[in-house]
């Protein structure tokens, strides 16, 4: 069976932990796949680098260069499937469109809890403990049009333990996040 080829789309943060997960797991052999292009909006992030030191294909394309869905299609050409990893945008309509159920998003916690608008990175932790959960985790969705919404391929949970903190917790989930996307990707890829 041929390799599916992933594309992946960090965020401005970049930190690129799962970028690296991924690409780890496609080396391995655990994913059937190659990572095809490293897409970043910014060329200085932690991810960049790691991209770059790794000998992976990398693109830089920036949401205030028009037109932004057609410099990302072009940049995504040979994909077939799409991962957001710490991307923070709605995909254009065009992106969205090219690439039906084929473009996954990991979340870091139970959706739909704790999802939308605004929700993402320590926002969600601290929302999560503020909202005195027992429970949190990680989500694997499709992505559509809408925040956090799309339907989803994976979860994986997490107990809260007493005097949990949302950096003990960032660090949990993330962790889970890792195993997540892979297993996630793995489901999607054998179809
Ligand atoms: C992760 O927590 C993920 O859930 C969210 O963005 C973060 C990206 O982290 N969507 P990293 O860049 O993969 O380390």
């Amino acid at each position: 069976m041929n390799r599916a080829q992933i594309g992946i789309l960090l965020g401005p943060k970049g930190r690129g932990s799962n970028m690296r997960a991924i690409a780890a797991a496609c080396s391995d052999g655990r994913l059937n796949a190659d990572v095809r292009v490293v897409i970043s909006p910014k060329s200085d992030t932690p991810g960049v680098d790691w991209a770059r030191s790794n000998g992976m294909n990398l693109d830089i394309v920036s949401p205030s260069d028009e037109p932004y869905g057609a410099n990302l299609l072009a940049a995504l050409d040979g994909c077939d499937w799409i991962c957001l990893a710490g991307y923070l945008r709605l995909l254009p309509g065009d992106v969205l469109n090219a690439f039906p159920h084929r473009i996954l998003n990991i979340h870091p916690a139970l959706l739909p809890k704790f999802g939308g608008k605004g929700m993402y990175g320590m926002h969600v932790h601290e929302a999560v403990i503020a909202a005195g959960e027992t429970e949190s985790g990680c989500t694997v969705h499709y992505v559509t049009e809408h925040y956090d919404e799309g339907e989803i391929i994976l979860q994986k949970r997490y107990a809260l333990h007493p005097g949990e903190t949302p950096e003990s917790l960032a660090a949990a989930v993330l962790k889970l996040e890792h195993e997540a996307y892979v297993e996630a990707l793995q489901k999607v890829i054998a179809g």
